[in-house]
């Protein structure tokens, strides 16, 4: 199966308006996507929203199902969660901690995630070690098997962080996980969608997406994985009348990771989520992430040979997030100034990876982020737009 590149540009009408390289913060909806959405909202103002909602149980069933496929993994280790922070929080904070307990952390973590971690040391006493990088700026494999200690409880990395296109070795790091009986936690708010994924090869027994970035799904949307085997331990730290119920004087949880929903959820955002994994099955992912690999590879390559810009990306394995410095610009005009001419970007910084080297010499950096309807000739309108100051 090769892809249809004018096929995928006619689904994606947002093509036709901006040249679109901010996929990492949202993706182009597919027209898939949002008739999903809007056809739901239409059937709610039509004949209410429970009345919607029953009738569109099979599609909503199939949520999971259509997980399951995408990551490999079974439909019941997955949830409906609103974004990918609350994803990962309510994962982290189920896990049985005990004071003294230390977790592996690394440089390319995303800024929520840590944020969460310190909360999690000042009132549960766990302890953060960070492992140091290896010369291409990943995790340090065999660092991070040296720094595993009699009180190491868990692995806690970014598959592919937010301000930088590496991405990190996660199969080794599940090895290790695995053979260290470690808890292996990986956020992949940004890898779904553009790198392949196969959380049971991987090893990672909670798994973290957003539905809007490369998945190409509507905002306030995200999802959790998981592993089953897991949750016998984990305690999600809220419950409510569709995650549990009474039993006698106290409660149980209903099976599988769909404990860490809560009743009352974005219907219309779910199917939409739905549709968008359903669109990127029915193109295929490998092919889908193998292109966006390669055009980031070709934006690397072309911005690089600008002689007034520094491409900051580290990592041997990159994915399609394209991170750099325009000389004398600071990101946020570079930014600005390529909006005017209707090409999207995001600038990335401190704030959001604070344990990123970059920032030692960058204060930021401008993220341009493509995905598989992008083209060969608007990388090429994007660096020559970049030249004209
Ligand atoms: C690596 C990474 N993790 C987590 C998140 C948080 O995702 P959300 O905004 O869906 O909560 C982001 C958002 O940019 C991210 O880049």
């Amino acid at each position: 199966m090769t892809l249809d590149i004018h096929q995928l540009r006619r689904d994606t009408p947002g093509c036709t308006q901006r040249i679109h390289f901010n996929n990492a913060g949202a993706g182009l909806m597919p027209n898939a996507v949002a008739d999903a959405v809007l056809a739901h909202l239409d059937l709610e103002r039509r004949i209410g929203a429970y009345e919607a909602e029953a009738a569109a149980a099979a599609d909503l069933a199939d949520f999971y199902q259509a997980f399951g496929e995408l990551l490999h993994c079974r439909a019941d280790e997955v949830a409906w969660i609103e974004n990918a922070t609350r994803a990962w929080d309510l994962a982290v904070h189920a896990l049985p901690w005990t004071a003294g307990d230390r977790i592996l952390v690394h440089a390319s973590d995303y800024a929520s995630n840590h944020l969460a971690l310190l909360q999690l040391a000042k009132h549960r006493g766990v302890e953060l070690d960070t492992v140091p990088s290896a010369p291409d700026g990943t995790v340090d494999v065999e660092a991070l098997a040296a720094a595993i200690g009699p009180r190491t409880r868990a692995i806690m990395v970014t598959h592919s962080p937010t301000h930088d296109g590496l991405i990190n070795p996660v199969h080794a790091i599940g090895a290790i996980a695995k053979q260290h009986g470690l808890w292996f936690v990986l956020d992949g708010c940004q890898s779904v969608g553009q790198v392949e994924v196969d959380v049971k090869a991987i090893g990672c027994h909670i798994y973290s997406g957003s539905g809007r970035k490369f998945l190409r799904g509507p905002r306030g949307t995200g999802f959790l994985y998981v592993d089953v085997d897991l949750l016998a331990i984990m305690e999600p730290p809220f419950i409510d009348l569709h995650a549990g119920s009474v039993e006698g004087s106290g409660y149980r949880f209903i099976d599988g990771t769909r404990r860490f929903e809560c009743w009352e959820t974005y219907v219309a955002g779910r199917l939409g989520e739905r549709a968008a994994v359903r669109y990127l099955l029915s193109l295929g992912v490998t092919q889908v992430t193998t292109r966006i690999a390669q055009l980031a590879a070709r934006l690397r390559e072309a911005l690089a040979a600008e002689a007034s810009v520094t491409v900051l990306d580290h990592g041997t394995r990159r994915g399609g997030i394209v991170t750099f410095i325009c000389r004398d610009e600071a990101p946020t005009a570079t930014m600005l100034r390529l909006r005017a001419r209707h090409m999207n970007t995001s600038v990335t910084g401190p704030n959001a990876a604070p344990l990123a080297p970059q920032w030692a010499t960058h204060a930021g950096a401008v993220r341009a982020s493509v995905h598989a309807y992008n083209t060969d000739e608007e990388i090429a309108q994007f660096v020559a737009a970049l030249r004209e100051r």
